[in-house]
């Protein structure tokens, strides 16, 4: 049972990852966050937290050149980057997990997305999508816990061996611990906790609904 903490708003969380630490599995850092404190960031809030899961939350989608140079920016301060799957294997994914392997760090690639718009392309793609995940066999795959039906396709196609995490718990809609029943590794919140009055008593709050909902899958 995992839970992931999206960082996603320009801001200070040094004191938000020490005390969140031994509660949760890890954070994802968002663009706005890296962008507006640059990939060095990553790596002093990691000092806070060493044995978490550090994902940097590139979503990328472009040539394995430039996926290549955008990753090596941020990938010594992070486990794992994350890309999107429709720019498929030849010249882009790839080359972006050749280079991530050199460097002992793991692709995680976005099989479809959390939003209502995900039914307007990437739905359709995610036969595709399937088949590309077959061939490269990333470390990691994103699946939206708002629809866990993909997450469940997911599994049963790629079998124990990939790590799939779950955005879409609590603002987005998905109950905690949903994604997890359907066969997901890590379920994803951002503004439930980070928005919190107490984000602490809610990341808490959510790993016992996980566990309550775990108990009865
Ligand atoms: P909230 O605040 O909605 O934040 O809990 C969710 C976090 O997850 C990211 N997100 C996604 N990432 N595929 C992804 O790769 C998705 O379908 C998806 N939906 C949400 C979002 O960027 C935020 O960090």
């Amino acid at each position: 049972m995992g839970l992931l903490v999206a960082l996603d708003r320009p801001g200070g969380y040094e004191e938000l990852v020490g005390k969140l630490c031994s509660r949760v599995d890890g954070f994802k850092l968002g663009l706005p966050l890296l962008m507006a404190r640059g990939p060095g960031y990553a790596g002093l809030l990691r000092r806070r937290c060493r044995d978490a899961l550090w994902v940097a939350d590139l979503k990328l989608a472009d040539i394995g050149y430039v996926m290549r140079l955008t990753a090596g920016l941020v990938a010594e301060h992070v486990d794992a980057v994350i890309a999107h799957g429709f720019v498929g294997v030849e010249g882009a994914l790839g080359e972006l997990k050749d280079y991530l392997d050199s460097l002992g760090k793991r692709l995680v690639v976005v099989a479809s997305m959390s939003h209502p718009g995900a039914r307007e392309a990437y739905d359709h793609a995610l036969p595709r999508i399937l088949e590309t995940l077959e061939r490269l066999r990333p470390w990691g795959v994103v699946a939206p816990a708002t629809r866990p039906g993909v997450v469940g396709i997911v599994r049963r196609r790629l079998g124990p061996g990939v790590a799939i995490m779950s955005p879409g718990v609590g603002a987005q809609g998905a109950e905690p611990g949903s994604a997890l029943c359907a066969g997901a590794d890590y379920e994803i919140v951002g503004r439930a906790i980070t928005g919190s009055g107490d984000p602490v008593e809610a990341a808490e709050r959510i790993r016992r609904e996980q566990e309550a909902r775990l108990s009865n899958c």
